[in-house]
């Protein structure tokens, strides 16, 4: 019989590509979510997806009651954690918001698997809990630190999880930057409002919604003077999770991995394939460095390998086609 196993914000980007990779590789997957950054269609176009009914809860992991009572009523044999506030900016505007739900959510998840019986979980963290570092590529037993309180959830996320007793198997797997879209181009990234983050903008200056491109800072040292990023398709990174439920109900043991290519590519180079993919020079300006942002961040993506089988097999060109096909096809529907 098929494992089941339960994703919290499972309806998000990540989530919803994870949830195909695993219904991929043949467990069956239970959805919790609470919709605060995911679009209500989500769970529809899953199914357009995979032609089969998929299994969603609208739940808030902040509440330790609904955790409880999806063990209570399920068989769970692992958990992916998603559910989460991800950006750093906001974190320091509401720093207890993101420590209430990425840390009070992590531990009435944890208090519900223990007495559901339930003892696999996969947890989501970041490369941002490296910090500000000159060691590039960087190997997982680099030294830990918080540079903001989005970072801290991760790193303290990470800390409560080593404490737990040996009968646990977690998966810790962190991110570097997540790109691109399913191969339907029916799931992506659809942030609201202002992007953030590089490819999310690029992509709505590509689809026209925004005028032109920021490279923040031109004199990094690196080969074009922009800022470096270990860029990995986000269908590449839903299947390392798979890998890792596979590991961690295999062997019984935890592991702690980066999930990365180990190659960087530049603020220009993103530029210069998400312009090829659309088929137009895409306009940007060069503006003054972020606060925060480092030079380089790149992963050393062996142990993952070693310990997973993880090997990210698609390009920048790929993580870029795929956007794109995803972004335009949302404006089609929109205008059909
Ligand atoms: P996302 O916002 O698209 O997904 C998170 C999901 O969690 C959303 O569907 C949201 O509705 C849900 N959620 C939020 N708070 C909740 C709550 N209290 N109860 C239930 N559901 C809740 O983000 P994502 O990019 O898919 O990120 C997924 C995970 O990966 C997060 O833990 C994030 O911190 C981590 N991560 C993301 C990146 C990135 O660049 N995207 C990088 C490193 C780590
Ligand atoms: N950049 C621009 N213009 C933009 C946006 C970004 O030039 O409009 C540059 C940044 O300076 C950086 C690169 O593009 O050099 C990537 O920036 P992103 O904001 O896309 O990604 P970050 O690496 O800054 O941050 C991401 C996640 C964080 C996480 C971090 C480390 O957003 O949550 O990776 O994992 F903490």
């Amino acid at each position: 019989m098929a494992e089941t196993i339960l994703l919290t914000g499972g309806a998000g980007y990540i989530g919803s590509h994870t949830y195909l990779a695993l219904r991929e590789a043949g467990f069956d997957v239970l959805i919790l979510d609470n919709f605060v950054n995911a679009k209500a269609d989500v769970p529809a176009r899953l199914e357009r997806i995979t032609g089969a009914p998929v299994a969603v809860l609208r739940g808030d992991v902040r509440d330790p009651d609904t955790l409880k009572a999806v063990f209570r009523d399920h068989r769970i044999d692992g958990v992916v954690h998603f559910a989460a506030l991800k950006a750093v900016g906001e974190s320091m505007d509401m720093p207890i918001d993101y420590m209430q739900t990425n840390i009070g959510g992590l531990l009435n998840l944890l208090k519900a698997m223990e007495e559901g019986g339930c003892r696999r979980l996969v947890f989501s963290s970041s490369a941002t809990v490296y910090g500000d570092t000159r060691v590039q590529p960087i190997p997982e037993d680099h030294p830990r630190t918080a540079t903001s309180p989005y970072a801290f959830t991760k790193l303290a996320g990470e800390q409560i999880l080593e404490q737990l007793t040996a009968d646990w198997a977690v998966g810790i797997l962190r991110y570097f930057n997540p790109v691109g879209a399913h191969r339907s181009a029916l799931i992506g990234e659809d942030p609201a409002g202002h992007p953030n983050n590089l490819v999310p903008y690029v992509a709505k200056v590509a689809t026209g919604e925004l005028e032109e491109i920021q490279v923040f800072g031109d004199d990094y040292d690196t080969p074009d003077g922009t800022g470096i990023r270990d860029y990995i398709h986000v269908e590449d990174l839903a299947q390392g999770h798979a890998l890792s439920l596979r590991a961690l109900i295999e062997t019984g043991m935890g592991h702690t991995v980066n999930l990365g290519t180990g190659q960087g590519s530049t603020v220009l180079q993103v530029i210069e394939a998400y312009s090829a993919a659309c088929g137009r020079a895409l306009p940007y300006r060069i503006a003054p460095r972020r606060a925060g942002d480092v030079a380089v961040l790149t992963a050393r993506p062996e142990q993952a390998r070693d310990l997973l089988g993880f090997q990210a097999t698609r390009t920048l060109d790929d993580m870029c086609r795929s956007s794109w096909a995803w972004v335009s096809g949302q404006i089609r529907n929109a205008t059909d």
